[in-house]
């Protein structure tokens, strides 16, 4: 008999429409940020559940205000996702504490990502945004065998150094045959406040080739602003504290930009 294939598992989440991954090889180039911006702004149109699937370094508790918050069970035994700012949020992090090292290797974090997405009271959503941890493996492994994405956001600063490690998260969604829905290049820039003249951060590389080259869609530029750091860390984002910041507008942007490729097809 043939060994039997992990995707064969692969099934729909009851009442979630659109599943996207947001993700990039790299750590510490904002993908915790766009996740929690993107959900955000998609919000403000639509039904949006955010689930942290950074099992090793869970931040969307912090970032999005609700740490010492502990999900309430159902009779059913589902767990009841956490609102906060109009979407529903899971993560290891309410079920841990922050400071405990998660020592998992695969099969039990196959486990964990099960019960993410098949034992959370979901309930009707229009997109499920999953923040991904770095790089290319078990976790990404299994949400792809576990239900059918409809695609990848990719986040990367602009330098070369970010996008050697991006290659191998594309080059990861190419083989699962996972959509490249966007891409997000984070920390951009940074205006200066003294004359308002842009300031290239960190060497421009060549991210817009590469991904034109595969006509991947560029979803926006995020600038640096002190103010973004700021909000995550006071889990306010810029989005709730300063919709009209160039900062919340690109996110805004963003999110339009991403649900215009699902609206034809199955919102509105
Ligand atoms: N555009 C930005 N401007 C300022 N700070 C940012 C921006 N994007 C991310 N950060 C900060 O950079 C750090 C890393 O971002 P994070 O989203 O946690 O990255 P990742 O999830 O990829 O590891 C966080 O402290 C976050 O607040
Ligand atoms: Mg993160």
């Amino acid at each position: 008999m043939a060994a039997p294939n992990p995707f064969d598992q692969q099934a729909q989440i009851p009442g979630v429409k659109h599943i996207i991954a947001v993700s990039s090889g790299k750590g510490g180039v904002g993908k915790s940020t766009v996740s929690s911006h993107l959900a955000l702004a998609l919000s403000k149109k639509y039904k949006v559940g955010l689930l942290d699937a950074d099992i090793y370094g869970p931040s969307l508790p912090r970032m999005l205000g609700c740490l010492k918050q502990k999900p309430a069970i159902t009779p059913e035994q589902k767990l009841i996702p956490i609102e906060r700012y109009g979407i529903k949020i899971m993560s290891i992090g309410f079920l841990i504490d922050e400071a405990a090292a998660v020592v998992w290797r695969g099969p039990m974090l196959f486990k964990a990502m099960d019960q993410f997405l098949r034992d959370v009271q979901w309930g009707e959503l229009d997109f499920l945004i999953v923040d991904l941890p770095p790089g290319t493996g078990d976790v990404q492994l299994s949400l792809a065998q576990k239900v059918p994405l409809a695609g990848a956001v990719i986040v990367s600063t602009p330098q070369n150094i970010s996008l050697i490690d991006v290659k191998k998260a594309v080059d990861m969604f190419q083989r699962l045959q996972i959509p490249l829905l966007g891409v997000v290049e984070n920390m951009s820039y940074m205006i200066n406040p003294v004359n308002q003249e842009r300031i290239q951060l960190f060497p421009k590389g060549e991210l817009d080739s590469y991904f034109d080259s595969l006509k991947v869609p560029k979803l926006g530029e995020v600038p640096f602003n002190s103010q973004v750091g700021l909000g995550c860390e006071a889990g306010i984002p810029v989005i709730e504290s300063f919709p009209q910041s160039a900062e919340a507008q690109e996110f805004m942007q963003i999110a339009n930009k991403l649900a215009a490729q699902f609206t034809k097809s199955n919102l509105n």
